[in-house]
């Protein structure tokens, strides 16, 4: 029997780098897989990767800022899979060529770094949290944060706030959910690799942590899959760094 045969899953920015990974190792061990991105095209080739390798997939595209749009994605995947045991929220990032000293920076770009980052990941749990108590099976819930929000950076006061709400938010969700089985946490990457990204350059990549390899999205969705999973069923209320010892701090003294 695969890990998740018979579990419905949730995933946003499943168009993505990492949300797409998740969304297709998930499938691969037997999840049914609603795949959320923005708009229907950014959900299609995901879909099509699930279901060229003999899985089960749905489109369910919906701007995670708007709650109701939310809302009506996790009550369609419920309706088509038979209830909901795991949604992960993976649609952010950083502000990229808007980043800019807080000082410098403008409400749209603030609001909008917030507003996926965190307002998604609040409705997406929200709407989790709803169907998952009520069905009363449990149910995983797993948001994904950064290590910028320990650690801070320099042009993303936005984006690590973001971060840091999510990881604030992990923590006291798991507490009202824990009496319905349901378990809430978090992932904190560090830089992972997407190829043909700055983050793809060899030597930022492996500069940036303390083991000489490059970390990929599998390696975020490997830790994702653990905490969905019955394996990590006493797990609750944490982030989980998958950063190669980045967040450990003083990289490049190497002390
Ligand atoms: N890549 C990294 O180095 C890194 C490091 C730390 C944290 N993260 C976090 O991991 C997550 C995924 O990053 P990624 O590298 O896969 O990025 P990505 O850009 O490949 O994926 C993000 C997805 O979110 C979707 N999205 C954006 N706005 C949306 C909205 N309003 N509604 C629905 N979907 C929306 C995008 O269409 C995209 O498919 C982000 O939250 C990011 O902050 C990434």
């Amino acid at each position: 029997m695969k890990r998740f045969e018979n579990k419905s899953a949730f995933i946003t920015g499943a168009g993505g780098y990492i949300g797409g990974t998740t969304a297709r190792m998930l499938a691969a061990e037997g999840a049914k897989v609603a795949v959320c991105d923005i708009t229907e095209e950014a959900c299609a080739r995901t879909v099509r990767e699930i279901a060229e390798a003999g899985g089960t997939a749905l489109a369910v595209p919906a701007d995670v800022t708007d709650s109701a749009c939310v809302d009506a994605a996790i009550a369609k995947t419920a309706a088509a899979f038979g209830g909901l045991d795991i949604m992960v929220h993976v649609a952010g990032g950083s502000a990229r060529q808007d980043i800019k000293p807080l000082a410098d920076q403008n409400d749209e770009v603030i609001l909008r770094v917030l507003g996926v980052n965190l307002l998604g990941a609040l409705w997406a749990s929200r709407a989790a949290a709803r169907v998952m108590r009520d069905q009363g099976r449990g149910g995983r819930i797993v948001n994904i944060s950064s290590i910028v929000a320990f650690n801070g950076l320099r042009g993303s006061v936005d984006y690590a706030a973001s971060k840091g709400g999510i990881i604030a938010m992990t923590r006291a969700l798991a507490k009202e959910m824990g009496a319905f089985g349901v378990t809430v946490n978090s992932v904190a990457p560090g830089v992972v690799v997407r190829p043909g990204t700055v983050a793809d350059d060899s030597d930022y990549a492996l500069k940036t942590n303390f083991l000489g390899v490059k970390c990929e999205a599998t390696d975020i969705a490997e830790t994702v899959l653990f905490l969905c999973s019955d394996a990590a069923r006493f797990v609750t209320g944490q982030t989980w760094a998958v950063d190669g010892g980045r967040g450990l701090g003083m990289k490049g003294s190497d002390k």
